[in-house]
């Protein structure tokens, strides 16, 4: 085990310089989200989640959730997938954006995705896993990760023989979201499992990295789930959403310093750059309306912040964001 909180991580062939990463979001980790974590100070980011079916089929709104920002020097594709028929092709299509990391779901609780037995419903498909890290690796090279739950249930705890089936294929990661398909993204995670889980690779004789996802929603929490469980490394998920900085303020904590959190000033600059990021990505008016959400949540516990967000409701316009924050 590294003495260490804070420090690079070998998977596979790949070395990331830290062990602090942004965790897919489906709606949330496009371009412009993505640009901020790094800017953030994330170590590693990755898409949303992507179709195998729809790559396959190089639909193109598929093919726009593949776009790289330009501060991703590496970055990670996640794919979800229920059968490995399409698989080749879309690995073939995934090619030409160069991922640095190609990362399962294993873990997504949305019916439209697990009755067609991808996301949380592979866990049921031990033998599924197994073979498809094992045709991605043969087919791109490239390391492998699978972000999977404890299970899909309370009685269907599997979470250690469905690791076992990924690294019968070869996986190079494991990501554990600590929690039951059941439970979605509540109660509390469960981190005891990932410290049962990093045992259990070590005892294996496994030298995989394993990540930590569940209730990491403060720049303390990476410090207090890699102490408490002596796993590798963090994924922050809704943590991010409103708060990109969490990173390099997490990762400060890490190396035993204090940050500040992020003043209202601070606040106000990083919702207009995160805007203007939009805007570029999307148009003006497209980004006003999508920034809402993001919005909300960088303005979540700012006392008298209501006014704020009731008058953006209704903003499609750069400027009516750039007034309303003034009073931030
Ligand atoms: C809105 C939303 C979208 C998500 N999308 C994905 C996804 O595309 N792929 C994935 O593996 N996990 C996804 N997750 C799960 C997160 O990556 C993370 O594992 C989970 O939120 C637990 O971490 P947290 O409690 O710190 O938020 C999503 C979670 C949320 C809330």
């Amino acid at each position: 085990m590294n003495d260490e909180l804070y420090h690079p991580v070998t998977i596979g062939n790949l070395t990331i310089a830290g062990n602090v990463f942004l965790a897919p979001l489906a709606g949330y980790t496009d371009v412009p989200f993505r640009t901020l974590a790094k800017e953030g100070g994330a170590d590693l980011t990755f898409t949303e989640m992507v179709s195998v079916e729809g790559l396959s089929r190089e639909g193109e709104k598929t093919m726009t959730l593949l776009e790289r920002s330009p501060l991703e020097l590496q970055y990670g594709v996640q794919l979800f997938l229920y059968s490995t028929d399409s698989l080749p092709q879309a690995l073939d299509m995934l090619a030409p954006f160069s991922p640095d990391l190609i990362d399962i779901n294993c873990g997504c609780p949305v019916p439209k995705v697990t009755k067609t037995g991808a996301g949380s419903a592979m866990m049921s498909n031990p033998a599924l896993i197994t073979k498809a890290v094992r045709i991605i690796k043969d087919r791109t090279g490239l390391p492998v990760s699978v972000k999977l739950r404890i299970g899909w249930d309370q009685q269907r705890r599997n979470y250690l023989t469905f690791s076992q089936a990924a690294l019968d294929g070869g996986a190079d990661m494991l990501t554990l979201h600590a929690r039951t398909r059941s439970q979605g993204y509540a109660p509390s995670a469960e981190w005891g499992t990932l410290a049962t889980l990093k045992r259990y690779t070590v005892e294996g004789g496994y030298a995989v990295p394993i990540f930590g996802s569940g209730d990491l929603f403060a720049p303390i929490d990476a410090k207090r789930m890699l102490q408490e469980t002596g796993i590798d490394g963090v994924m922050f998920a809704r943590g991010a959403i409103g708060n990109p900085t969490i990173f390099s303020q997490a990762k400060a904590i890490l190396q035993g310093q204090e940050p500040l959190p992020p003043s209202h000033t601070e606040i106000r600059t990083q919702i207009m750059h995160h805007l203007d990021l939009m805007i570029a990505h999307y148009g003006e008016e497209a980004a006003c309306k999508a920034m809402r959400k993001h919005a909300a949540a960088y303005l979540k516990g700012i006392a008298r912040s209501a006014a704020i967000k009731q008058a953006l409701v209704q903003a499609l316009k750069r400027e009516e964001y750039r007034v309303a924050l003034v009073d931030l």
